[in-house]
């Protein structure tokens, strides 16, 4: 099954930095009140702007309580800036993300008209400009929002969704706007540097489950966090992404493309099917060594007696891979109990890969943070305690500098 969707909220690559959440007229204003919160939660510093229509729909007091920020809502306002507001707000800040766009808003960017705090403000910018329209479908397909759109789209304005699924007006269809995690995701990738545009990468995460009969398996405490972080991370450099996952109930992240598997040997059937076009290779799962060699068909009955299972070995995904002609660059993860840099650097010698990312299995699996060492040609490198996003990200650029220039 392969899917595409949602992502899990994230906190901005680069730093907290500061965003201008323009805020427009529709229901979905409500969903602008979550994002304020997470965004805040990560760090970063929010000034909402609303329009008047807006107000109808949430108060400026909810914003302000939020973001712990003045809101503002008037051209003309004192808190504006000296009637320099719409110039001094935009200065500094990392992007402006109007969330929700109405049609009509949409409308007045095209023309570039400014007859209101949060236009003028988006006239006057200078950082990127994202908008997350939102809006009943037949407004969204009608030919002026599609000619007003492809305007924005040749203008440099970064258009996010919307989605499809059921609006505030109980119609189905496209014109909801996108969850405050994925705008918040979309926000990030823009500000990661594009160190893997055009290559396409391909990833193993979380555990396998290999059946002994149809109720029990043989699995492992993975959770597929660091294998997720590193697709997302990838993604969000540029990088074409697919991720072959073992059972994991994590998010995909945005833009990743995510193929679900049980067995070691559908993960390795899944990943051979796709490895002869992509440029790196990543096994970040844990995969089963070991596979029971008959799965039962029914369930096996207590019978008091000893039961005694034979296991066989199961395929190496990532030594097949890296044995292959023309391989591509391959990165394995090695958790160890013990002696980690010497039993991995064996391990990366045997396996025949140019990067190896080691750590004690007892810090790794299943946790937020990891501490690891990078193993390669040239010896141990050792990296600080990090959570599994930012080592994602630090992994990437690893990758990227490593990788034969075309
Ligand atoms: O040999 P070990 O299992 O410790 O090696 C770990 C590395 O090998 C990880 O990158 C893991 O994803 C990969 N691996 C694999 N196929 C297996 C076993 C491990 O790709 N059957």
């Amino acid at each position: 099954m392969e899917t595409s969707v949602a992502a899990n909220p994230t906190a901005l690559p680069a730093g907290p930095g500061r965003v201008v959440l323009g805020v427009t007229g529709g229901i979905a204003a409500y969903k602008a009140a979550e994002l304020t919160r997470i965004l805040v939660k990560a760090g970063t510093a929010v000034d909402v702007v609303m329009t008047d229509a807006a107000t109808r729909f949430v108060t400026p007091m909810t914003f302000q309580a939020l973001s712990g920020r003045p809101v503002l809502t008037d051209l003309w306002q004192s808190g504006a800036g000296d009637g320099m507001g719409h110039i001094a707000l935009s200065r500094g800040a990392d992007a402006i993300l109007v969330a929700p766009a109405s049609a009509d808003f949409l409308a007045k960017l095209a023309q570039g008209r400014a007859d209101d705090l949060l236009s003028t403000l988006c006239l006057a910018r200078d950082c990127p400009l994202f908008v997350a329209p939102a809006m009943n479908r037949q407004m969204w397909a009608h030919a002026a929002t599609r000619r007003n759109v492809a305007q924005l789209v040749a203008d440099g304005v970064v258009v996010l969704g919307p989605d499809t699924g059921e609006l505030a007006c109980k119609e189905h269809g496209e014109g909801r706007m996108l969850e405050p995690a994925d705008l918040i995701a979309a926000l990030s990738a823009s500000r990661v540097p594009k160190l893997l545009a055009g290559k396409r990468v391909l990833l193993t995460a979380g555990p396998t489950f290999e059946a002994i009969d149809p109720v029990r398996g043989i699995t492992n405490s993975s959770s597929g966090k660091m294998g997720f972080a590193l697709a997302q991370a990838a993604a969000e450099a540029g990088a074409v992404v697919t991720v072959v996952a073992g059972p994991s109930a994590l998010p995909t992240p945005t833009g990743v493309r995510r193929v679900d598997v049980t067995s070691a040997a559908q993960m390795a059937d899944a990943v051979l099917a796709r490895v002869a076009d992509c440029d790196v290779f990543v096994g970040v799962a844990a995969v089963a060594d070991y596979t029971p060699e008959t799965a039962h068909a029914q369930k096996i009955k207590k019978s008091g007696a000893p039961l005694t299972l034979t296991l066989k070995p199961t395929l190496d995904i990532l030594a097949t891979v890296a044995a292959r002609l023309g391989a591509p660059f391959c990165v394995g993860f090695a958790a160890e109990s013990d002696e980690v840099e010497r039993f991995a650097e064996d391990k990366r010698k045997r396996k025949k890969l140019p990067l190896l990312v080691a750590n004690r299995a007892q810090d790794a699996l299943g946790s937020d943070d990891n501490e690891v060492t990078l193993l390669d040609a040239d010896g141990a490198h050792r990296l600080p305690r990090m959570d599994k996003l930012a080592l994602a990200r630090r992994l990437v650029a690893e990758i990227a500098r490593r990788l034969p220039s075309p």
